[in-house]
């Protein structure tokens, strides 16, 4: 029989939950529990990993004050996602834990021995999220006065990607002896200087922790520019997209596999995730009216405002809610999100924009109705592109035990009811489980 089964991810971040509505968790989630029992309610369902994003700075483009993001908590607080990766992965066994980290942050020897401690602590289900960065305000966190052009950070992130792999090779995978009779723990002829100096980056090495049980994590990656889809196709074992419906689905798919092949990579080493945030209910009635309550509130629009504005750098706040967009705008941020965001030539409103743009997190398909109905547009729409799986999220990441509970007991019964999704776990290592179909 024909596998027909596409993988489970969920996209969300360390920020307060759906703390406005009365089946949150109450606003208060640093303790890490509700974000581990949610993690655990993924692994009922067989979901093959959860996804912390992440940003390194107090949102303040909206307004021209941070004050709306504070009062919304809207990108604010956002606590560390490493941390959280390893406690969720120390309270599941078989769910893959994806942490973002900042090639402009992190100096590599740092993300190398983060990622192996992490990956040894949560047995081989450690994935790193590699991203550039894409605001001012980050740098400025960091001892620059701007972020360097979306291409410089590109050139930087693949001397990055070079130095990481040299690391995490720098101990051979039989270094460790632990010959106790003879008294040696490591073969010191087996553990390698890796001696990098390159335009960016000078690095000696060797990493000072054991190779892991990944020997490096799974990486993800989500560029959208050209840029970024190379960069992707080169490096990720899993790739994140909003797509704009089955037709975008497909050309993005597509567009990946063919630049991971012209470079010599099997594109089945590589899983396109898409982007989704069903909205569900009893009846299809109920799901719409549902989706329209929350997404026509004002704290929605404001909230994805601030949302699009901290990641691309433009203040939205200077237009008018009830007009178009009065011109094409670009940023040296976040452009494919930019791009997605403002629809240019669709006419639509700014409200009609925030509506149904999310922060920046369009669906990749529209998604209302009963578990069973989108199940079967699901379904429908992954035999079309041919794979390989959906990113499930929130249009502005916050999360409720409502929705958790929709999409696990209600939805994902659904879909293994279909064939089409994983029921049981087969492997230890992540990047096995996402090779696996
Ligand atoms: C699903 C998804 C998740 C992302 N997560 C993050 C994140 O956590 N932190 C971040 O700085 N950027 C994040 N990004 C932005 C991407 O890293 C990238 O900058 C963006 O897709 C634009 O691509 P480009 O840089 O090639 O223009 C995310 C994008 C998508 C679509």
């Amino acid at each position: 029989m024909a596998d027909n089964r596409f993988h489970l991810a969920w996209f969300m971040n360390f920020t307060p939950d759906e703390w406005r509505e009365p089946f949150g968790q109450g606003g208060y989630p640093w303790d890490g529990q509700f974000y581990i029992e949610m993690a655990q309610s993924l692994e009922r369902a067989c979901f093959d990993l959860i996804m912390i994003e992440d940003k390194l700075m107090v949102p303040e483009t909206y307004g021209k004050s941070r004050d709306l993001s504070l009062k919304h908590a809207m990108m604010v607080p956002k606590a560390d996602p490493a941390p959280l990766a390893v406690a969720m992965g120390m309270a599941t066994r078989h769910l893959g834990v994806v942490a973002t980290m900042s090639t402009m942050a992190y100096p590599p020897f740092m993300l190398a021995r983060l990622s192996s401690t992490i990956d040894s602590l949560t047995k081989g289900r450690f994935g790193w999220n590699v991203v550039t960065s894409a605001e001012d305000l980050m740098a400025k966190n960091f001892g620059m006065d701007r972020l360097p052009p979306r291409e410089d950070r590109y050139a930087m992130a693949d001397e990055y990607m070079e130095v990481v792999g040299k690391l995490f090779e720098s101990w051979e995978p039989d270094a460790v002896v632990l010959d106790r009779e003879n008294g040696i723990y490591a073969d010191g002829s087996k553990v390698h200087t890796v001696d990098h100096k390159g335009r960016f980056y000078q690095v000696r090495g060797p990493l000072n922790t054991v190779p892991s049980p990944q020997r490096r994590p799974v990486y993800l990656q989500a560029g959208a520019s050209p840029r970024g889809r190379d960069f992707a196709a080169q490096h990720a074992d899993a790739i994140v997209s909003v797509a704009n419906g089955v037709e975008g689905m497909k050309e993005f798919r597509a567009d990946i596999r063919a630049r991971a092949e012209k470079i010599g990579r099997n594109p089945d080493d590589i899983k396109v995730f898409f982007c989704i945030t069903p909205s569900l209910g009893e009846t299809e009635a109920a799901a719409r009216a549902r989706y329209e309550q929350v997404t026509l509130s004002d704290n929605f629009v404001t909230d994805v405002l601030i949302s699009i504005s901290a990641i691309t750098e433009i203040d939205f706040a200077q237009y008018d809610l009830d007009k178009p967009l009065p011109e094409k705008l670009v940023t040296n941020g976040e452009s494919g999100t930019l791009d997605k965001f403002q629809q240019w030539g669709s006419g639509k409103t700014l409200r009609q924009l925030a509506a149904d743009g999310g922060g920046g997190l369009v669906s990749s398909l529209e998604l209302i109705g009963t578990p069973a109905q989108v199940a079967e547009k699901m379904g429908a729409a992954m035999a079309e592109v041919g794979g390989d799986g959906f990113l499930i999220t929130t249009p502005v990441l916050r999360v409720s035990r409502r929705y958790i509970t929709e999409i696990v007991d209600g939805l994902v019964p659904e879909l293994q009811r279909r064939g089409l999704t994983r029921t049981e776990y087969k492997h230890q290592l992540l990047r096995d489980n996402l090779r696996e179909f």
